[in-house]
Order: structure tokens, then C-alpha cells, then sequence
């Protein structure tokens, strides 16, 4: 499956995707990185990686919608099949959404509809939660409410930062990703309303 995956920043999910593609784990070939911010660990990683690269810059456009609609196009030239939002810190457009004839998915770090937006783990540290977790969950036109494919939780420990706590979400992200990506190309991913059916755990859907 044809995939493009956008980045804001690090791009450790980015890696982790690309190293589960090397093992044969992940059936889908990324054709192409792209980025809003210029010269990123991410696209670095892509291009050690040898997949093609491109920077969509907000500020290089009139206006948002100009951007995305470039974004748009960049996927289309591409021939892309599937989206991977991978730490791309911005929110796509009810438009881009709605004309996207692939699917969207998105890895967020916290157990949704729990602290959505920016800087969840601070979040749940600051509402005092004792679980938190991560989210795979694929786009729609709302800020991470999305019908959810796969959460994991990750306790939180009294000692902990948003660092800590945030790189001990992030070791988990690097293996539910890739594997909600997984039975998302193998078809087993059955979205009925916000339900979202995984078809090989029987009885987990
Ligand atoms: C990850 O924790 C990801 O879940 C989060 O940003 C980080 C990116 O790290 N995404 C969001 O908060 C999206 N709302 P990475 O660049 O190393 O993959």
C-alpha cells in the first residue's frame, strides 16, 4: 500500500514505522516524507532511509487551505493509498479531509477522548490521572476524536515529568503504531460509526 507519512519534529514513530517496513512486518511502501518545519530530524531520518522528501512550510503559502491543498496534490502525484500522521503537530482541515480518497490515521499520546491537542502528557500529569496511554485512531474532521483502532495504557508513576512520562509512551507508540498500521493495510480494520472492529482478536472488536 502506497503510504505517506507527515512530520513536524523527532520522527521516532517515523523510524519505528520505517524499521517495521525492513523486517517485513508492515506491508506498505512509504513513497514519501513530508514536513511543515524545515530541516528536521524527521526528514533526515527519511532520507538516511532513502524515501523521497518534501517541505510544505505554512508560511511559504497565502493561507492555510494553500498549503494543505499542496499537501493534497503532493499525495495524488504520489499515488498514495494510505496517510501517516506521525508527531505532524498540526490539525488537517475539514476539507483536506473530506477530499483525501484514502484513509488518515494519527498515533496520539494519551488514552482518547482524554486530553486531546497539544502536549497531552503535561496534561495528564496536571489533571492527576494514574493511567494514561496512547491512541491509534483514524482522522476525521475533528482534533483527535477520530474512531479509535488501538490504545494502550502506560501507568503513571508518582515521580514522574512530562519527559519521562513522555518517553514512556513513546516506547509504547513505537510498537502500536506499526501494528495498528498492520491490520489496517491486512483489511482487519472494520470501522462501523466510531466502533472500530479488529477483526483477528475475536472478541476484542
Ligand atoms: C509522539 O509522542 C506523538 O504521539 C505525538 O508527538 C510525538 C512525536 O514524536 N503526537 C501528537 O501529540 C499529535 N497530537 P516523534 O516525532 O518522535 O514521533
Amino acid at each position: 500500500m502506497r503510504t505517506a507519512i507527515l512530520a513536524s519534529g523527532r520522527g521516532s514513530n517515523l523510524q519505528a514505522l520505517i524499521e517495521a517496513c525492513k523486517t517485513g512486518n508492515l506491508p506498505i511502501t512509504i513513497v514519501g516524507v513530508g514536513s511543515d518545519q524545515l530541516g528536521v530530524e524527521a526528514l533526515k531520518r527519511a532520507e538516511e532511509a532513502g524515501i523521497p522528501t518534501r517541505v510544505f512550510q505554512v508560511g511559504d503559502y497565502p493561507h492555510r487551505q494553500a498549503q494543505e491543498d499542496d499537501l493534497l496534490i503532493w499525495m495524488r502525484e504520489n499515488k498514495v493509498e494510505l496517510l501517516l500522521l506521525a508527531g505532524y503537530m498540526r490539525v488537517l482541515g475539514s476539507q483536506f479531509i473530506r477530499q483525501a480518497n484514502f484513509p488518515v490515521m494519527n498515533i496520539h499520546p494519551s488514552l482518547l477522548p482524554a486530553f486531546p491537542g497539544l502536549h497531552a502528557q503535561r496534561q495528564a500529569l496536571d489533571y492527576g490521572v494514574k493511567v494514561s496511554g496512547c491512541t491509534v485512531h483514524i482522522v476525521d474532521e475533528g482534533l483527535d476524536s477520530g474512531p479509535i483502532v488501538l490504545q494502550e495504557a502506560v501507568p503513571v508513576l508518582s515521580g514522574d515529568t512530562e519527559e519521562s512520562l513522555a518517553q514512556r509512551i513513546l516506547e509504547v507508540e513505537h510498537r502500536l503504531y506499526p501494528e495498528a498500521v498492520r491490520l489496517m493495510v491486512l483489511g482487519k480494520v472494520k470501522p462501523t460509526g466510531r466502533r472500530v472492529q479488529i477483526l483477528q482478536q475475536e472478541g476484542l472488536g
